[in-house]
């Protein structure tokens, strides 16, 4: 039977024949490329997912959900069950691991950036408060610093996807890997996922012989991770751990000793998969809060907690489920390979309802639908959570480490990262005895940027030549 001919049936088996329907229309590049994308969908599973979770919406919660246990370093935060820990003894531990090389950093950045309105991958939106440093840039800036301060080579791992994969890595030779050595970065790109027809189950055509795809979710990192032989390669130069943030945090930082710290010690951590969490701002915020769902730890979207729920507070008046998500793991290598080969089945899929422009299979004609019209799934990393024996979360401080951008405007945009940005480094230019201006509402009335290659903290601006005073308005880089 031709590869042809084995496809047709496969299709009709599963109702997709509409697939085909162009294929002698189509050029022999054109004809491979389908034939290439069609034998890669997990048709075995497909008829079943499509039952399930396009054609059937899964009832959101419903489960046992109880507030997450977390790990805190300072005594004034509340995370629900606190279990308050000593950080310097975790900081020696992670610095060990870092100083031995275990270590490597690890961005997701396949994502499509929609809402933030970026043409462009993401990393390479431009993000400093001052500089517009693009994101990849100052991640690549912690890491040749990380390299300094604890004098090994790290290892930096970019999941990408189709569609940003060559812009990505164009960005990065045209900008010389900002420093790093070529030889250091490796880039693969993610699996994606078709897109459906939510009342009939069929995928959806974008033109004559292309399905419309996308990424198949952060969740698909470990399988990526596996194909890539991302892991292979981190296994053969010694990498023990691997520390996951999002491309879109411009405070994210890459290397934390005190969290490596807390996933290899024993008492908190099966060290398989560690969490960070900050809490949440307000009980609207727009974050996953970690929760014990029907015993197993792991992450609720802020779409799938009940109003009830994300408002209920405890007898001291704290919102019950404020553990925000803020997209920071380390995961432990041997955990990602088990995850990927045996474990990947165990991660289940999520539905996102879109409205998805394409074509009529029938007619061409091309269709941009005024209502969502189709379902695209995505599989998640922190659902691992749920595999590992003994995940452990810990508390960290939102003005220190999290100030996202993924809106054009408002919340979690540009704008407020940049003031965020500027409120942390105006602090440390405070703690180094320069006067820095405030407005009435306690924030920096400045625009501040310090690079990690000048200090990683407050106390590595000792020594530093800093100015007496920064005037109202002003700009301050260093
Ligand atoms: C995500 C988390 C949320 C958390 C918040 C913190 C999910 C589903 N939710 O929300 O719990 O509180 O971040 O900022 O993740 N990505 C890929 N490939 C994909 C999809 C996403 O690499 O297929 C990357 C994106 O490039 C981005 C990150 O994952 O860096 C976040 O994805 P996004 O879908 O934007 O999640 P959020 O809604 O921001």
């Amino acid at each position: 039977m031709s590869r042809l001919d084995a496809m047709r049936s496969t299709l009709e088996a599963c109702g997709q024949s509409h697939l085909l329907q162009h294929i002698d229309g189509l050029s022999d590049i054109d004809r491979d490329a389908l034939l290439k994308r069609l034998e890669s969908l997990p048709f075995e599973s497909l008829p079943a997912m499509i039952e399930q979770l396009v054609l059937a919406a899964p009832v959101a919660g419903g489960g046992d959900l109880h507030p997450a246990p977390c790990v805190c370093i300072k005594p004034e935060q509340a995370c629900g069950s606190v279990d308050l820990i000593d950080a310097e003894d975790l900081r020696i531990r992670g610095e060990a691991m870092l100083e031995a090389g275990r270590v490597a950093a690890f961005t997701v950045a396949g994502g499509q950036g929609t809402r933030l309105g970026w043409n462009g991958p993401k990393g390479t939106f431009p993000a400093s408060s001052v500089s517009g440093k693009p994101l990849f840039r100052l991640f690549a800036e912690q890491i040749l610093a990380a390299e300094r301060r604890w004098g090994r080579t790290i290892r930096w791992y970019i999941m990408t996807s189709e569609s940003n994969d060559s812009q990505t890595r164009a960005f990065f030779l045209d900008n010389r890997c900002f420093g790093l050595d070529r030889r250091q970065i490796m880039m693969f790109p993610q699996g994606m996922m078709p897109a459906f027809d939510m009342k009939t189950g069929k995928i959806l055509l974008e033109r004559p012989g292309a399905l419309v795809m996308s990424p198949d979710g952060h969740g698909g990192s470990f399988h990526a991770l596996l194909v890539s032989g991302a892991i292979d390669h981190m296994e053969g130069r010694g990498t023990e751990a691997i520390s996951y943030f999002q491309v879109d945090n411009p405070l994210a930082p890459v290397l934390d000793p005190v969290f490596l710290g807390l996933h290899a010690d024993e008492a908190h951590s099966s060290g398989e998969f560690t969490s960070k969490m900050v809490s949440k701002a307000g009980p609207d915020e727009k974050v996953g809060v970690f929760g014990s769902i029907d015993g197993r730890l792991g992450v609720v979207e802020y779409t799938d907690l009940s109003k009830a729920e994300a408002q209920s507070t405890d007898e001291s008046g704290r919102l019950r489920f404020a553990a925000g998500n803020v997209a920071m793991h380390i995961i432990s290598t041997e955990f990602a390979r088990r995850v990927a080969t045996a474990g990947q089945d165990e991660l289940p899929w999520h539905r996102a309802v879109k409205k998805v422009t394409h074509i009529d299979s029938r007619t061409g004609e091309l269709i941009t639908p005024g209502e969502p019209n189709a379902i695209k799934l995505e599989r998640f990393v922190f659902d691992a959570m749920g595999i590992a024996a003994k995940p452990a979360i810990l508390e960290v401080d939102r003005a220190e480490q999290f100030a996202p951008i993924k809106n054009a405007t408002g919340t979690d945009s540009a704008e407020s990262s940049k003031q965020m940005q500027s409120d942390l480094y105006g602090g440390w230019l405070e703690q180094a005895g320069v006067q820095v201006p405030r407005r009435g509402d306690g924030h920096i009335d400045a625009a501040i940027e310090i690079s990690p290659l000048t200090a990683m903290s407050a106390s590595d601006l000792e020594g530093v030549d800093l100015p007496s005073k920064i005037a109202k308005g002003d700009s301050f880089a260093c």
